[in-house]
């Protein structure tokens, strides 16, 4: 056949076949790499993801800042005795608003992709400033100071900004109101502006003194409101075609 007389003079030849090949192997990566480069093509979208608060935010710059990531992981693989440790596997869309994302690839202690509502604030303040008070054979660092540094909350709203340039939707109002709705989830229900936070983050958003001082909001405020909203914004029951089958 004509076809396969054609196929005998590049499988005579190496260099032209080997071109040929990498031909086919170029064509086949792209069509596997280029869709992923548009994320709202790879990210299901899931209800109640929404973007983190002003205060969350900057706690999760403290995460970053104190390298937590070397330790912890936030991402729950679909296994059976991870999902049975852990809780539901994470989801692409519940990281969409990290930037960087904090995945990690390090699990000295447990991942923390779902630790939210875990615990209680007191547990978190008293497990930050000296871990192994609760956990006596933790090896966690003492993150004590964290208390006493009030939170830079001056340019956080220009943090907002940032974000919504990479594609996260803060709108004009998230932004004006940044410093404003950090302080009112610090303060909780003492605070006047608590009305507005719920209106532009939602009802159930976490507003209290997370670290039981009120005289300042530390930056242990600040992480604790972070830590308590991991892996709660989506609602599993109602997505329920993702369950695992059991
Ligand atoms: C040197 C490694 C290391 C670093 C760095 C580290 N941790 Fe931990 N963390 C651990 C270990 C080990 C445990 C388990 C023992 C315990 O609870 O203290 C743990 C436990 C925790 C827990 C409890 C999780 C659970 O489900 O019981 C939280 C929350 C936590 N860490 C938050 C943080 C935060 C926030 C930071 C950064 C400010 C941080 N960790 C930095 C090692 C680390």
């Amino acid at each position: 056949m004509d076809f396969l007389n054609k196929h005998k003079f590049l499988e005579k030849n190496a260099v032209i076949f080997l071109i040929g090949m990498l031909v086919a192997v170029l064509i086949g990566g792209m069509v596997q790499i280029i869709p992923l480069f548009r994320a709202e093509t790879v990210i299901e979208p899931v209800e109640g993801m929404r973007p983190y608060t002003p205060l969350e935010l900057a706690g999760y710059n403290i995460y970053l800042r104190e390298g937590c990531y070397n330790c912890h992981s936030q991402q729950i693989r679909p296994l059976r005795d991870e999902v049975a440790r852990y809780g539901h596997y994470s989801l692409a869309a519940e990281s969409m608003y990290d930037h960087p994302f904090q995945w990690g690839s390090k699990r000295t202690g447990p991942d923390l992709a779902r630790v939210g509502g875990k615990y209680s604030d007191e547990w978190h303040t008293a497990h930050m400033i000296e871990p192994r008070d609760l956990v006596p054979e933790s090896i966690m660092p003492s993150y004590g100071f964290l208390m006493k540094r009030e939170a830079d909350l001056d340019k956080i709203e220009k943090h907002l900004k940032a974000l919504r340039f990479v594609g996260v939707p803060y709108t004009d109002e998230m932004i004006e109101n940044a410093y404003n709705d950090a302080m009112a989830q610090a303060a909780g229900e003492r605070s006047a502006n608590i009305d507005g936070l719920r209106e532009r983050y939602g009802e159930d958003v976490n507003a209290r003194d997370f670290d039981g001082q009120e005289k300042i909001v530390s930056e242990m405020d600040a992480l604790i409101a972070y830590m308590q909203v991991l892996g709660t914004m989506v609602d599993f029951d109602s997505t329920k075609g993702m369950e695992e089958s059991e």
